[in-house]
């Protein structure tokens, strides 16, 4: 229950983070749990400084230092970005790069209402439910059975249940259901085939609008997903790229050449050039390789059904456009599909 609201103390049943000199673990405080055997035993979790006995956390403050049988880690409450980092993978993730910026692309607000497939391993899931909670809601779909099984159960054990739905449901097959037809003010797809799902993110969207975002690897799915927006009537498509680098503060050495001898160079009497010397600087250090691609994040608006038709309109005039013999129309070299 660890998730739902800051404490102080831990209780059996929470997730703790377990940090340990730049290795993170998600721990379930249970004193007992299941042998291979089914019998229960005592739980002890194995670090690489040792072994911790879990049930003595409980009473421990949050944020304290705790021993192992070889040294000593810190107890940490779990955050959504904490969670990404140590949960246990079902599917490849999202993280907290793209994340943020999905957040505030899909202009979520504590009271949104977002729907989100597929639920893979929760990760984007966890930073969703902050987002809207109290009064919002996260509709979360998976087409596999046991995949959204899981995250529902491990919803409920992070005392989330109240603002999250899990489903199992192939959306691009059956939509997101009759009961969210209007009703989402943001639709974030993280499928194959995203560009397939479009016609139901449109049933799915309030009359008022909304936003719309979806995670691709491949800039082909990129193209399929813009040209499938655009025919069905969205607004303000950008596609980008989340590259976070981080500055690592240290300290170098350069030699510094002494140029005092040029001002001399012409006069009767010529300097000699002193040897170089060495200064060592304070710098910010950019790091020596790049992160490497996670996906293209592609965001488009929906406009209010007041002006919907205007868009219809300006399709029909973009169709005359595409007929043009003087070919000025956007020239995608992508096959249309779906
Ligand atoms: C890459 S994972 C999503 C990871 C998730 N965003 C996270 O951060 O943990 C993609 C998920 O989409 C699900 N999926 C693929 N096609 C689907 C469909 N048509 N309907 C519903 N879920 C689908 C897969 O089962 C998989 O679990």
């Amino acid at each position: 229950m660890s998730f739902r609201n800051y404490k102080d103390k831990i209780d059996e049943g929470d997730t703790v983070i377990l940090y340990l000199s730049n290795n993170l673990y998600a721990i379930d405080v249970r004193p007992e749990i299941k042998s291979k055997k089914g019998d229960l035993v005592e739980n002890v979790f194995q670090t690489p400084f040792g072994a911790l006995k879990v049930r003595n956390l409980i009473g421990t403050e949050y944020g304290s230092k705790v021993e192992l049988s070889k040294g000593w880690g810190h107890v940490l409450q779990p955050t959504p970005e904490l969670w990404s980092l140590t949960l246990p993978h079902r599917t490849q993730i999202i993280y907290t790069p793209d994340i943020s910026m999905i957040l505030l692309q899909l202009d979520l607000v504590p009271g949104s209402v977002v729907i989100e497939a597929g639920t893979g391993s929760g990760s984007l899931t966890h930073a969703l439910i902050r987002r809207v909670r109290p009064h919002g809601h996260v509709f979360t779909f998976d087409f596999h059975e046991h995949r959204a099984n899981v995250a529902r159960k491990e919803f409920e054990e992070h005392g989330l249940s109240d603002f999250v739905t899990a489903q199992h449901r192939d959306v691009l097959e059956e939509g997101f259901g009759e009961n969210l037809k209007g009703k989402a003010d943001a639709v974030f797809l993280d499928l194959p085939s995203p560009w397939i799902g479009v016609p139901h993110v449109l049933d799915a969207l309030k009359a008022k609008g909304g936003r719309f975002c979806s995670f691709s690897p491949c800039i082909e799915q990129v193209q399929r997903t813009c040209l499938a927006l655009e025919r069905q009537g969205f607004q303000e498509l950008t596609t980008m790229e989340v590259l976070q680098s981080e500055l690592k503060v240290t300290r170098r050495t350069v030699p510094v050449r002494d140029l005092s001898f040029l001002k001399h160079k012409s006069s009767e009497s010529p300097v000699e050039e002193k040897p170089s010397s060495e200064t060592s600087y304070v710098v910010g250090a950019w790091p020596t390789s790049t992160p490497g691609h996670t996906g293209y994040l592609t965001v488009a608006t929906l406009p209010p059904v007041f002006a919907r038709k205007k868009t219809q309109e300006t399709e029909q005039n973009n169709q005359c456009a595409d007929i043009d013999p003087s070919g000025n129309g956007s020239a995608m070299a992508v096959e249309e599909t779906g």
